[in-house]
């Protein structure tokens, strides 16, 4: 009898060895917050703030409760509402989306680049073009997502938003700790929004996100948002507002992970550079633009024979992931927009084809070569075969 192939144990994203390295200074930290009993909002959340500008180079720095929160609290702080047009990608988190319609806004969603997957400016420009001869809706503002951890075009991006005067938002809870022309992502636009959710490349013990901007006045407006549109006077609330407010606990882990974050980048450097030379003759693989680094938030591919090579992969114990099976303008919640198959064909082209392998700092040379193994036969067979 033919011995059943064996199954391995590859973990998708691996945050356990991470822990295990450095159980001893986030416990400590941890404890630390548990001794104060300042639970929310306590002293980490000001040291994490400083840290997270300097990292980024962003001047302002607002840890909030998630990403989502972080994106809410940036459209909020921009006055967009009913009767506006918020531009993104349908090829992304649903929440990006979500965000523009819980202001009350409305997204026109804008086909993404072939090869990077962000925002293709010259679609940007037909559409921004296109709402306003409808005359509709009044154009306001441009959400921008850094996919998969590549950032995307801002030079091109924050010029079409200039002729316009429409505000920026980079999206980048994918992209925290990659850079665009030497620049560390949100730093690259006036307004970004990331995402610490523990998957992420940064990620805290929970939720957790942050907003960036370069101006003091729109900073005290996300602060106060942040608290339930807070005064001067703590019950004099002079807007309205969220509780978004991000744990102490949780800014706790963040300093302490972020102390590590740079060595974590260059391992993924590392994971990723390995699986483009070996996948690179049977999938498609990332390309990562002149002008950027990525931080591998994913290692995705795409290729026809998807589901066989998923299902290869699988049998072997091996983990995958699809971001995204359905373009957000095909999604049921935004069915009263009207959307057709065929409006954004680069978008719906990836999502029937793109799929994420297991991507972590800690992924080991013989994981990776398995998992190569595993794709590049599998190709040959059903090429030859
Ligand atoms: C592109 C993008 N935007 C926004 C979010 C929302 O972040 P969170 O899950 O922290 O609310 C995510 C998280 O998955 C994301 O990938």
């Amino acid at each position: 009898m033919k011995a059943p192939p064996t199954r391995l144990t590859i973990p998708f994203i691996d945050l356990q060895t991470q822990y295990k390295k450095h159980q001893t200074e986030i416990q400590t930290a941890i404890n630390a917050v548990l001794e104060h009993g300042r639970y929310i909002m306590g002293p980490e959340i000001d040291v994490l703030e400083s840290a997270l500008q300097e990292f980024t180079g962003a001047n302002h720095a607002i840890a909030c409760g998630s990403g989502t929160d972080a994106l809410l609290l940036a459209l909020m702080s921009s006055g967009v509402g009913p009767g506006d047009a918020v531009f993104t990608t349908p090829y992304t988190f649903f929440a990006t989306a979500e965000v523009i319609s819980l202001v009350g806004a409305t997204p026109v969603f804008v086909d993404v680049d072939p090869i990077t997957y962000n925002l293709n400016p010259e679609c940007l420009s037909a559409s921004i073009k296109q709402t306003l001869s409808a005359d509709e809706l009044t154009p306001k503002g441009i959400i921008a997502v850094d996919l998969f951890g590549q950032p995307a075009d801002y030079d091109a991006i924050n010029q079409i938003a200039a002729a316009h005067k429409l505000f920026v938002l980079q999206d980048a809870a994918q992209s925290f700790g990659a850079s665009y022309k030497g620049s560390r992502t949100c730093s690259n636009t006036p307004l970004a929004a990331t995402s610490f959710f523990p998957p992420k490349p940064l990620g805290c013990y929970g939720d957790g996100g942050a907003v960036f901007t370069d101006g003091r006045k729109i900073a005290d407006t996300i602060k106060s948002i942040r608290i339930h549109g807070q005064g001067q006077d703590k019950y004099d609330n002079v807007r309205l507002g969220l509780n978004a407010r991000m744990d102490s606990i949780q800014a706790a882990i963040l300093i302490e992970k972020l102390k590590f974050f740079e060595s974590e980048i260059e391992m993924r450097h590392r994971v990723a550079t390995l699986y483009t030379e070996a996948l690179q003759d049977h999938v498609a693989v990332p390309r990562v633009a002149d002008d950027n680094t990525s931080v591998w938030a994913q290692y995705s591919v795409t290729s026809e024979h998807r589901d066989q090579i998923r299902e290869a992969l699988n049998n072997k114990g091996i983990p995958t992931a699809t971001y995204y099976p359905i373009p957000i303008h095909l999604s049921t919640a935004y069915a009263h927009l009207g959307h057709q198959v065929g409006d954004f064909p680069v978008s719906e082209g990836l999502s029937r084809t793109m799929f994420s392998l297991p991507m972590h700092p800690y992924l080991e040379q013989q994981q990776i070569e398995a998992i190569c193994d595993t794709i590049s036969s599998t190709v040959s067979r059903l090429n030859h075969g």
